[in-house]
């Protein structure tokens, strides 16, 4: 049997105290002391478990190594299965990450519902909600299979020992903040207890061969559980987004030990729980007014998917010396650099304007694919121009206002053609490209596209607009 004592480490410098401290005396620094479980594990037996854990040391020719060896359990939506780079590996341990209400807990509960009815026994343990509570939201949502096993248990050492002796095929720990080690003094959600509550769970995962999801929730900073040492612990690492009371949320990999991370999972809100979007242009696009100005659509890349968006913009008069710049699902910094360009290469003065971009849906896009969406939006509701509904604009736009070149242009050509567009502005391009059915407009800098899209710039009307 390992024994084990607990030891304040700090996490700047690394040094070891007794007891908890609000400096450390080793660094001087100030909170960076976290409770750690020092265990006296054998040499041997610490051995035994990275054999295990990697399939022994010695060194094997490449050539001779089996690929492809991961096997995946299914899960539930194919949309879950994508970002996790095609099921749930065996052993894993996932983190899946969001803010509070944003849907994890209503996720979990129907891919282990899926689970217990296609593949095997699974495991909820539910630190957060009593029994009852989760029964009336199995309810609300109609599940009742027969393989889903719910505990309420906090104690994590108990909460294992539920593991280790039903040994189900799939585990949930909701959520990580919520369970505790008795073993450590300070409180359950704090740094120490997350850290060895998660290197716990990792252990179990990888002897028994099962996979264990845990919940994590995010700080308003945007971090599970302050820093980012769970990420470091777990194999995969899922943030579940969306705007709060917007019914879309968007699964996406940070990390992923078995996959890409630059999937993504989309998802609706409903009644009965989420429901997966397979088609998520057709639906960003469903509400899309394109008779008004201020309307322009991007095709996003988001991992293998080309994705529609619409991006709107508005520019209204202000007298303020610090005009807004409000941002929704866009890059505040990127948006200023657009700014600028529009304003000294475009001819597009915004000093005098309050400018909001809102990327409807409340999608993220984080690709500077986007820039001549997002400036051409700006634009149009600026010059109170419209852009055709058929049209949709991809580049990336340099200091200079030259439209650089952007990944996959024709994939992403192809996705908008077969959602009915029939007209594009794009960067210059090394070789041709052809998409049927889509005529296509290659600008060398913001000004040609803004021209393409909008046309020519109406004569102002007042001195007051003249820069
Ligand atoms: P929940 O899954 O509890 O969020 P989290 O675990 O991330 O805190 O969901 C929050 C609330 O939203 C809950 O009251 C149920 C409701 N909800 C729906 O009504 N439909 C849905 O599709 C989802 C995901 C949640
Ligand atoms: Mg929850």
């Amino acid at each position: 049997m390992a024994k084990s004592r607990t030891v304040f480490v700090c996490q700047q410098c690394g040094a070891q105290q007794a007891r908890e401290m609000g400096r450390c005396p080793n660094c001087g620094s100030w909170g960076s002391l976290v409770e750690h479980i020092e265990r006296k594990e054998s040499t041997q037996s610490a051995a035994r478990r990275t054999a295990v854990l990697t399939g022994g040391g010695a060194p094997q020719p490449l050539n001779a190594i089996p690929s492809g060896g991961v096997s995946r359990l299914p899960v539930r939506f194919q949309e879950f299965a994508r970002v996790l780079g095609g099921g749930l590996v065996p052993g894993s341990l996932v983190l899946i990450g969001g803010e509070p209400g944003i849907g994890k807990s209503s996720l979990l509960l129907q891919s282990a519902a899926h689970f217990a009815e296609h593949v095997g026994e699974a495991l909820y343990i539910s630190a957060e909600e009593s029994a009852q509570q989760i029964k009336l939201r199995a309810d609300r949502m109609g599940l009742n299979p027969e393989r889903l096993w719910i505990s309420s248990e906090t104690n994590l050492e108990t909460a294992i020992g539920h593991i280790d002796a039903q040994r189900p095929g799939l585990v949930i720990v909701d959520s990580i903040q919520t369970v505790y080690l008795e073993e450590l003094t300070s409180a359950a959600g704090s740094v120490g207890q997350v850290r060895e509550g998660a290197l716990r769970l990792l252990r179990i995962a990888k002897d028994l061969g099962i996979p264990i999801i845990i919940v994590g929730h995010v700080t308003k900073e945007g971090a599970i559980a302050g820093p980012r040492m769970l990420e470091h612990i777990v194999d995969v690492v899922l943030y579940l987004e969306g705007e709060r009371f917007h019914q879309y949320r968007i699964l996406r990999g940070v990390k992923n030990r078995f996959g890409s991370t630059d999937e993504v999972g989309i998802f609706e809100m409903t009644s009965d729980g989420l429901q997966e979007i397979t088609n998520p242009s057709q639906v960003f696009l469903a509400e899309r007014s394109a008779n008004t100005p201020g309307s322009a659509v991007a095709v996003t890349l988001e991992g293998t998917r080309p994705i529609l968006v619409e991006i709107q913009g508005l520019t209204s008069n202000t007298a303020n010396p610090q005009p807004r710049r409000t941002v929704n699902g866009f890059d505040q910094n990127r948006l200023q650099m657009i700014l600028a360009v529009l304003g000294k290469r475009v001819g597009v003065p915004l000093f005098n304007q309050d400018v909001y971009v809102n990327i409807v849906g409340g999608m993220k896009i984080g690709e500077p694919a986007a820039d001549l969406a997002v400036a051409t939006a700006i634009a149009s509701s600026f010059r109170n121009q419209r852009v055709e509904s058929d049209m949709v604009l991809v580049g990336e736009i340099g200091l200079s206002g030259e439209l650089r070149g952007v990944t996959q242009l024709e994939r992403r050509l192809g996705e908008a053609a077969k959602l009915g567009f029939r007209r594009a502005v794009c960067p210059p391009t090394q070789t041709p490209i052809r998409v049927d059915g889509m005529q296509i407009t290659h600008a060398r800098s913001l000004f040609e596209a803004i021209d393409a899209a909008l046309g020519p710039a109406p004569r102002r009307k007042t001195r007051d607009d003249e820069d």
